[in-house]
């Protein structure tokens, strides 16, 4: 099962401190999963006709020891040809069942594992066939997230020449001390010189991700890696919390405290803001005019709607939750054979819709009443009125003249404001993933 139930207490962890486990998906499977056919035998009204493709690469050259991901190792980009050729029968598949006309592009997302294995051209493949088929896509955001020790000048430059505008990279840190401890090959030198490569090349956006609360860490060399990453002028910078995998037991002690996590959080938060970024969601920060339209596709209320492409790429269309095949192999084979390759699928029930507006949406803070009333014909206020005045009552969130919005103090415990959110169906379970891959997967 890959939504494990487990007790109310395991569930909320260490509530109503901070939960530790990160809420990116919603509903959650329970049950036997629906034949992958039933997807494409009917199309539902969305909530929004906003449109998000995510490519899923789940290879990489070697394991990163906090890796929590399905990921396969690779030597090579050698199976970059063969992979994209999947792919590209996968999206033909959803060409021949829906209709795009009414859609929107916002968003084509390359993402992994290493993205940036694919070649460069392939990548171009991709694109133009999305964007031969899907053509209200004057203002789309195409992204490829990047290893700093795999990315070249030469293939940003060819990244650029077919049309991506935004490149993201996984930092993780500029201090070589916590890059030897989580065992992660790149070092400062490379993480500057690529930063500043992809911002010579003129991407419109050059996104970078950092880890905080790393073992030994202190709150002074976070901070610095987040001003260095402010005076390059990085656009985007998403701050994740470490996660030790149980590889990294021997770390377990060494992990910073919850106090000192939480400094790290509001201290840079508050970094950040003074120096003109906005909190998009719990964990970007972005430049104004660098708006990830990725994130707002999946999480902001309301949200739109995402076909994911690839090994173990998880969507949410046309009301279905469901993710494809994990294991490469089964997925080329399956989609070569016939179109495509899900593992589980569910179809979102009306519970299940309306309490995911509110759970995926805490994440981006503001949640609008009107676009709920206008779909589901009731009033955020009505459904959940119970759990906003809880919320209220413990200062995570607010009303505002639009709907609620989670306070300053509330965008650190937001996975507890979503966790509150959750439908009967959907309590206990786990997120996918949240203590690693299970055999399942392998
Ligand atoms: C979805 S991952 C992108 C996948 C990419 N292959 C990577 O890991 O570099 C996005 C970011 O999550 C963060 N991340 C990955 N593993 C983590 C962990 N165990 N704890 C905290 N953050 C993690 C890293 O900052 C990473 O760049
Ligand atoms: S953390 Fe990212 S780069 Fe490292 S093995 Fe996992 S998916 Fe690959």
């Amino acid at each position: 099962m890959i939504n494990e139930l487990v007790t109310e207490r395991e569930w909320h962890h260490l509530y109503p401190e901070v939960d530790q486990e990160y809420v990116w998906e919603y509903p959650l499977f329970r049950g036997e999963s629906e034949p992958g056919k039933n997807l494409f035998e009917s199309q539902d009204t969305p909530l929004s006709n906003d449109l998000g493709l995510y490519i899923h690469v789940p290879f990489c050259l070697y394991r990163c020891p906090m890796c929590g991901f399905y990921m396969e190792i690779v030597k090579d980009r050698s199976f970059s040809k063969r992979y994209t050729d999947a792919l590209i029968k996968e999206f033909m598949t959803y060409k021949a069942h829906f209709d795009f006309s009414t859609k929107k592009l916002k968003s084509v997302y390359f993402g992994g594992g290493t993205a940036s294995l694919l070649e460069a051209e392939d990548v171009g493949r991709i694109v133009t066939l999305i964007k031969d088929t899907i053509t209200n896509n004057e203002t789309v955001e195409i992204t490829v997230e990047n290893h700093p020790n795999i990315a070249t000048k030469k293939y940003l430059e060819d990244l650029k020449k077919i049309g991506v505008n935004r490149v993201s990279f996984g930092i993780q840190s500029f201090d070589d001390a916590d890059l030897r401890l989580l065992k992660l090959k790149q070092r400062e030198e490379q993480n500057v010189k690529i930063l500043q490569t992809a911002l010579e090349v003129g991407f419109d956006t050059v996104a970078a991700d950092l880890i905080y609360s790393i073992p030994n860490q202190t709150i002074d060399v976070f901070l610095s890696n987040v001003n260095k990453l402010i005076s390059m002028g990085v656009s985007t910078i998403s701050l994740y919390s470490m996660g030790l995998s149980e590889r990294q037991e021997d770390l377990y002690d060494l992990m910073p405290s919850q106090e000192v996590e939480h400094q790290m959080f509001s201290e840079s938060m508050q970094l950040l803001l003074e120096n003109g970024y906005v909190q998009v969601a719990q964990p970007d920060f972005c430049l104004p005019n660098h708006i990830n339209y990725d994130t707002e596709i999946t999480w902001k209320a309301p949200q739109g709607e995402q076909i994911s492409l690839g090994a173990g790429a998880w969507s949410y269309y046309n009301n279905f939750l469901y993710c494809n095949t994990h294991n490469s192999k089964k997925y080329m084979e399956d989609v070569f054979n016939n179109g495509y390759s899900i593992q589980y699928i569910q179809k979102a029930t009306l519970d299940d819709q309306m309490s995911r507006y509110m759970v995926l949406g805490a994440r981006c803070f503001d949640i609008p009443d009107e676009p709920f009333k206008n779909y589901f014909g009731a009033s955020i206020f009505d459904i959940y009125g119970q759990e906003i005045r809880l919320l209220e009552s413990q200062g995570l969130i607010e009303r505002t003249k639009t709907g609620i919005s989670v306070t300053m103090n509330g965008r650190y415990y937001v996975d507890n404001i979503s966790k509150t959110f959750y439908s009967p169906a959907n309590r206990c379970r786990l997120q996918p993933y949240c203590y690693g891959v299970g055999d399942e997967w392998r």
